[in-house]
């Protein structure tokens, strides 16, 4: 299965009222075992990342990684770039192949954000590529983008003039979720979901995935709630499986990478597998 566009992965899912998982990759070996888990799952699911990851590598270096890896996967995959609040990087990546982006021009106000983003929807389009927006921020930091304040939640009527102003394909809304591990059980407004999926059509993006628990995750996905974001489980996953390693390697004198990498690959995998097993998008694949 080639590549295919993050607005069809993303329809299908809400009309079927599953949930794609969308990853916060980091590497070749994260992508690696992502698709391994999502091929061994017949899931459709969506490879993300992060502006960071994006700096870190170089816009090219990292498409021709990751693309090396989703070119041969055998369930319907795409490539979206997380939080990006930076035009030149949006562009950069559209030009570059992303299938999506999320332009997070949350801290504009609300008539300029809606601006910008009914330009960035045009500049995707022409692309053939896709958007996801955001009005209102995520609580927490995720990887240098964000604040850990609680943030300023719009007007349904606001957030429903936006998304149908701009054209955006996905639609980020805060509900009380928030990246990195959750310190307290999160209070979700669950019926902002309904309600904005019932005025829109459009599928609404989970960020803050990590520390939900699967009854969240369904009933959020059951409403509409069509991407679903993980990143801090895949983070730890990969470090966690990396640091028992190694404990085990000092304690044995023994320092063989490809017995490590096979380890975290197996982490990384496992992660991936639960998570899309509870969001119903196992078998899914077409
Ligand atoms: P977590 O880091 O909580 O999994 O959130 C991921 C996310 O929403 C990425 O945008």
């Amino acid at each position: 299965m080639p590549v295919v566009p993050t607005k069809e992965i993303l329809d299908r899912a809400l009309a079927g009222r599953y949930g794609v998982g969308a990853f916060n990759v980091v590497d070749d070996l994260s992508t690696e075992a992502v698709l391994a888990a999502a091929a061994e799952e017949n899931a459709p699911v969506i490879l993300q990342t992060s502006v960071k990851t994006v700096r870190q590598y170089g816009r090219a270096r990292l498409f021709a990684i990751v693309t090396a890896f989703m070119r041969d996967a055998p369930v319907p995959v795409s490539l979206h770039l997380d939080h990006c609040p930076d035009r030149a990087v949006i562009t950069d990546c559209l030009q570059g192949g992303w299938s999506s982006v999320l332009f997070d021009a949350h801290e504009l106000d609300v008539a300029e954000n809606l601006r910008q983003t009914t330009e960035v929807v045009a500049e995707a389009r022409r692309h053939g590529a896709h958007v996801e927006g955001e009005i209102e921020g995520i609580q927490g930091v995720e990887d240098g983008i964000g604040s850990d304040a609680a943030p300023a939640v719009q007007t349904l009527e606001v957030a429903v003039d936006f998304i149908t102003r701009t054209g955006v394909d996905c639609f980020a809304p805060a509900i009380g979720n928030a990246h990195g591990q959750y310190k307290a059980a999160p209070t979700l407004d669950h019926q902002r979901v309904s309600d904005l999926v019932a005025a829109t059509g459009i599928p609404m993006a989970l960020h803050g995935g990590t520390g939900l628990s699967p009854e969240q995750f369904q009933d959020l996905i059951s409403r509409g709630c069509a991407k679903v974001n993980i990143s801090t489980g895949l983070k730890e996953a990969y470090m966690r499986s990396a640091l028992e390693f190694l404990r085990g390697a000092e304690a044995k004198g023994s320092w063989d990478p490809p017995s490590l990498f096979r380890h975290q690959r197996a982490a990384v995998m496992e992660m991936a597998r639960e998570h899309i097993r509870i969001f119903g998008s196992s078998g899914r694949a077409w």
